[in-house]
This record gives C-alpha cells, sequence and structure tokens, in this order.
C-alpha cells in the first residue's frame, strides 16, 4: 500500500520530477491531490499544464486503488458509501442527536460562537471521542491539533478520557500537538501533515483557532483580500486532507459584532464567506446562563435545529448530567389537580340552586322576622 503512494509509481513520473516535488515539499501521491494543480505548479515552479496532467494521474491513481471516489457513481452507490461514512461520537445524547450521530470524516465542520461558549471544550472532547473503538462511537483513530491560541491543555485531555473510563496516558499518546504561531506557519503545518496524519493514523484535524491569526495579522480593509486569499487556501486545504486520507476535521472560529444586524443575534462569524462556503456543517454555540445552546445552521442534509448541552469535568455534557429537572414537574402536575374539580364542581350546580329558592325564602321572612323585635 505504501509503495503504491510513491511518488514514482505514476506513469511519466521520473526522478527528476519526483525530487522536484520532493524538495517542494511533495512526498507523496496523497500530497499531491491535497495541494493540487496550482499550488504545486506554484512551488515546483513546473508548467500549469504539467501540474494538471500529473495531478489527475494521482487522481486516477488513487481511485483504481479506491482510495477516492470514482468521478462518476450512481446515487444508489453514493447512498451506500455515505451509509459507511465514519462517525465520530460527541459522547453525549444532544449534540449527537444535532450531528445525526456525530462528526463526519471527509468533511469540515466549524463551530463558531463568542469566547468562552465552549469551542475549545468540543475540540478536547473530539480529542478524545475520536481515540474510541468503532464499536463505542469512535474510529480508533489518533489526533492532529492544531493549536494557534495556546489553549491546548493536557489536563483537561486527562480529566476528560478519565471521565470516559479511557487510561489518559495511551489518549494522550495520540494526540499531536502542533503549536502555530503566525499564519504561515499555521498553513505550513497542515502543508506538511501528510506523513503525521498516516504514521499515527489520524482521524481527526483540529484548528482551533482556525481564523484568528488570520484576523490579527491581517488588519484593516486594504488587507482584507489578502486575508481572505490566504484563508481561503487554508480552509481548502483543511476539507482537501479531510476528504483525501478520510478524516474528520473541526475548525473553530469566532464572532463578531456587526452594527448592520438590527434583529436578531448581533454576531456574526468572522472569516466571513471563505469559511462559511467551505465548511460543510457550520454550528453556532451559544452561551444561556450556565448551559450552552448548540445550533446546526448550515448542513447539506442536517434540519437547522437547536439542542442544549453543558460543559463540565467530561468536556461537553449532556444538560442533565449536571442538574435535577423533575421537581419542576411535579409542582405543575399538583396545581393543575387542584385546580380543576373545584371549578366545574362549585360553578354550575350552585347557580341554578341558590338564584331562585334562596331569593324567595331568604327575603321576606327575614325582614319581618328581624325589623319588628329590635323596634321593641
Ligand atoms: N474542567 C472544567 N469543568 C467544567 N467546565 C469547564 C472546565 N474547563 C473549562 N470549563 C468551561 O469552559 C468554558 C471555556 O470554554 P472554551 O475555552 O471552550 O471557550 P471557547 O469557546 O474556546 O472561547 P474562546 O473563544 O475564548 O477560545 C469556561 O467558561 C468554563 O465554563
Ligand atoms: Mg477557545
Amino acid at each position: 500500500m505504501v509503495e503504491d503512494l510513491r511518488l514514482d509509481s505514476l506513469e511519466g513520473v521520473g526522478p527528476v520530477t519526483t525530487r522536484k516535488l520532493s524538495d517542494a515539499g511533495v512526498h507523496n501521491v496523497m500530497d499531491l491531490i491535497v495541494r493540487g494543480p496550482v499550488d504545486i505548479a506554484e512551488i515546483t515552479g513546473m508548467e500549469k499544464d504539467t501540474a494538471e496532467k500529473i495531478v489527475n494521474k494521482a487522481r486516477k491513481h488513487l481511485v483504481e486503488g479506491g482510495l477516492l471516489a470514482k468521478d462518476f457513481i450512481s446515487a444508489s452507490e453514493l447512498y451506500k458509501t455515505r451509509q459507511s461514512i465514519g462517525k465520530i461520537t460527541t459522547g453525549t445524547n444532544c449534540l449527537d442527536t444535532l450531528f445525526d450521530g456525530g462528526i463526519e470524516t471527509r468533511a469540515l465542520t466549524e463551530v463558531y460562537g463568542e469566547f468562552g461558549c465552549g469551542k475549545t471544550q468540543f475540540a478536547h472532547t473530539m480529542s478524545v471521542m475520536v481515540q474510541k473503538s468503532k464499536e463505542e462511537g469512535g474510529l480508533d483513530g489518533g489526533v492532529l491539533y492544531i493549536d494557534t491560541e495556546g489553549t491546548f491543555r493536557p489536563e483537561r485531555i486527562v480529566t476528560i478520557a478519565q471521565a470516559h473510563d479511557m487510561d489518559p496516558e495511551k489518549v494522550l499518546d495520540r494526540i499531536i500537538v502542533a503549536r502555530a504561531y503566525n499564519s504561515a506557519h499555521q498553513t505550513l503545518i497542515l502543508e506538511e501533515a501528510g506523513a503525521i496524519i498516516e504514521e499515527h493514523n489520524v482521524k481527526l484535524i483540529v484548528a482551533d483557532s482556525a481564523v484568528g491569526l488570520f484576523r490579527a495579522e491581517y488588519l484593516g480593509r486594504g488587507t482584507l483580500s489578502v486575508r481572505q486569499q490566504k484563508l481561503n487556501h487554508f480552509v481548502h486545504l483543511l476539507v482537501r486532507i479531510a476528504e483525501t486520507y478520510d478524516c474528520a476535521a473541526i475548525a473553530t472560529n469566532q464572532v463578531m459584532a456587526s452594527p448592520d444586524v438590527f434583529f436578531g443575534d448581533p454576531t456574526r462569524p468572522i472569516g466571513g464567506n471563505v469559511v462559511a462556503h467551505t465548511s460543510t456543517y457550520r454550528i453556532y454555540f451559544k452561551k444561556s446562563g450556565k448551559k450552552r445552546i448548540a445550533r446546526m445552521v448550515d448542513s447539506p442534509h442536517h434540519p437547522e435545529q437547536e439542542v442544549i448541552f453543558a460543559l463540565g469535568a467530561a468536556g461537553v455534557i449532556d444538560p442533565e448530567d449536571t442538574d435535577k429537572k423533575p421537581k419542576k414537574d411535579t409542582k405543575k402536575a399538583t396545581a393543575k389537580k387542584v385546580k380543576e374539580p373545584i371549578v366545574e364542581a362549585t360553578v354550575e350546580p350552585k347557580v341554578e340552586a341558590t338564584v331562585e329558592p334562596k331569593v324567595e325564602a331568604t327575603v321576606e321572612p327575614k325582614v319581618e322576622a328581624t325589623v319588628e323585635p329590635e323596634v321593641d
């Protein structure tokens, strides 16, 4: 298998081209697909036509090896493939409901929301859950965690693993953390990720945050288009890696206040359309007191719905695992029982029984019986 992926296994790719590609950081057939013809031409200096031909050959090679989907495929065949697509459980019922089973491989899931809403907690939880066996809802895979904000915490991984009855040391061993110091470095990490992904059987790539460094470095309107172009490159790379290596990708994104929104939520994910259009699934996290709300904002097949979750030692958790609700329900039920019978029993029978006989029976005799003795 590994030999099959060598660059010189492609027809017409000789030692000279192989060296040219290797020098530019393209080490195997998968890397060719991930980078794409435009990038390949740019980094190797070869003609665009030649790069296109090589990338097409690479694609054909992977399709023949069953590693990539065919160009033409019947919908029923596609349906079958999608049924077997890898999913990673979130470890909670509520978020699994939202994701219809879990985070999908071969797709980019974007999570956006304000500070402290749980994006990093979610990323940590998923880094543990992906390591569970397939029977338990994981993919028995490793993690590539690109940390751009310095918020990755191994001690959180330990508590989350313990809460899920997993060996913390083993779990830590399977998470490869790459601390990115600037946006170019962040992109470089991804460009060179191929070997690590294969070596560690990576099934989840996290970019937390995907956009922060780009935003910090390219300030002001004048640099906006450069920023979006670079961000576009990064996000597309992430998607292509997820598709080529059959792994899940999570990108987190902060929100900013947008002054032109008068109704509804005045926050928008930063990164604008670039991230929005590239991600397959978009989820919005929102604080609601101690709880959190997760909304599926954009998905090709999930309904737009909301669920409530919470944060705890186990990472993201079901809300019922933090508090007890049943008290409220019993109060409501007893209140109804008391009110209903009284209303029905008093209104109707009493009106008929009292109005007529009482008027006749009380007004006349009482006047006669009381007025006279009191005068005496
Ligand atoms: N061990 C823990 N147990 C329970 N809750 C925790 C624990 N650690 C962190 N939290 C909760 O997670 C919240 C922080 O969430 P997180 O770091 O995921 O936010 P974020 O969305 O990544 O924010 P930012 O945009 O600033 O990166 C804290 O406010 C805290 O409530
Ligand atoms: Mg964070």
